[in-house]
């Protein structure tokens, strides 16, 4: 049995979970594949026996960048098996719940539909920080639950959380909210005078939304407020309403592939 697990993450707890489930897996011989829906690469679903999506929510829906790779992918008529997860700083969001009915509607057997509370990597713009041993709880819980879901696959077993259509359509409501006010909220996004122009934030920023003028990095309009840049930035220089952020996903980040 092999599967593939398509993510997109903005600032790693998405491909933390993603790694936590591959790990699940290969406790029961089972080999996943992971693929970043940013890559180019071609979509190959027939070569596997299931298939999984994981993506985080932004303000109760999936990115802009998931809606897109799934108008990509191909509708099937075999119904493969699939697990969709959302990761967010709530219990749980509808946004999952959004996605399976995206990708029921191209033939796919949602098996398992599950939220799994990670970090708040937006808890400067909304929400609170948490300390490092509420951190650490979260942490120890969504691991349990991603071991709890993939043995309940593994026994062909059901689970359908967040089925709540009202709330799935004031998430969509939502989310349309963010992505109109989105050229106006990145615009909080500045490097400091600090930045010492590594390209890091540039090279993989999924917009290519981040050029270098005259000495500082500039933040464009296609922002999708994914974070990233901020994480990511070596010497934390980059600002949200000119205030440094403490950068509490930094070992998380370090889990995508970056471009060096
Ligand atoms: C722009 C934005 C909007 C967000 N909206 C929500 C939300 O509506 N509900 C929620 O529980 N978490 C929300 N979050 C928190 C993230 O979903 C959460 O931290 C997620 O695990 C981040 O995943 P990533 O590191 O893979 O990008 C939001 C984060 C961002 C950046």
């Amino acid at each position: 049995m092999k599967g593939v697990l398509y993510y997109f993450s903005g600032t790693g707890n998405t491909m933390w979970v993603a790694n936590k489930i591959k790990e699940n897996f290969r406790y029961y011989g089972v080999d996943i594949s992971l693929i970043n829906m940013e890559s180019e690469q071609p979509i190959n679903i027939k070569c596997y026996d299931f298939m999984i999506i994981g993506s985080p929510v932004h303000s109760g829906t999936e990115p802009k960048i998931v809606s897109n790779f799934f108008r990509k992918l191909p509708n099937v008529k075999k119904k493969i098996k699939t697990i969709v997860y959302s990761t967010q700083s709530g219990k749980s969001s509808s946004a999952v719940l959004s996605m399976a009915k995206s990708l029921t509607e191209k033939g796919y057997d949602i098996f398992i539909q599950t939220s799994i509370k990670m970090p708040n990597n937006r808890y400067f713009i909304l929400g609170k920080k948490s300390s490092l041993e509420e951190e650490s709880q979260v942490l120890i819980k969504s691991s349990e639950k991603v071991k709890k879901v993939i043995k309940l696959f593994m026994e062909n077993k059901r689970l359908k959380e967040c089925n709540s259509n009202i709330r799935m359509k004031f998430g969509r409501v939502y989310g349309k909210f963010l992505r109109n006010s989105l050229p106006r909220v990145s615009k909080n996004i500045t490097s400091s005078e600090e930045c010492m122009k590594c390209g890091l934030c540039l090279r993989n920023c999924p917009k290519s939304n981040i050029t270098f003028e005259n000495g500082h990095a500039i933040f464009h309009s296609q922002c999708m407020l994914c974070l990233r840049c901020i994480y990511i930035c070596p010497i934390n220089a980059i600002r949200y309403k000119g205030k440094k952020i403490d950068q509490i996903q930094k070992n998380r980040i370090k889990m995508l592939n970056l471009i060096k």
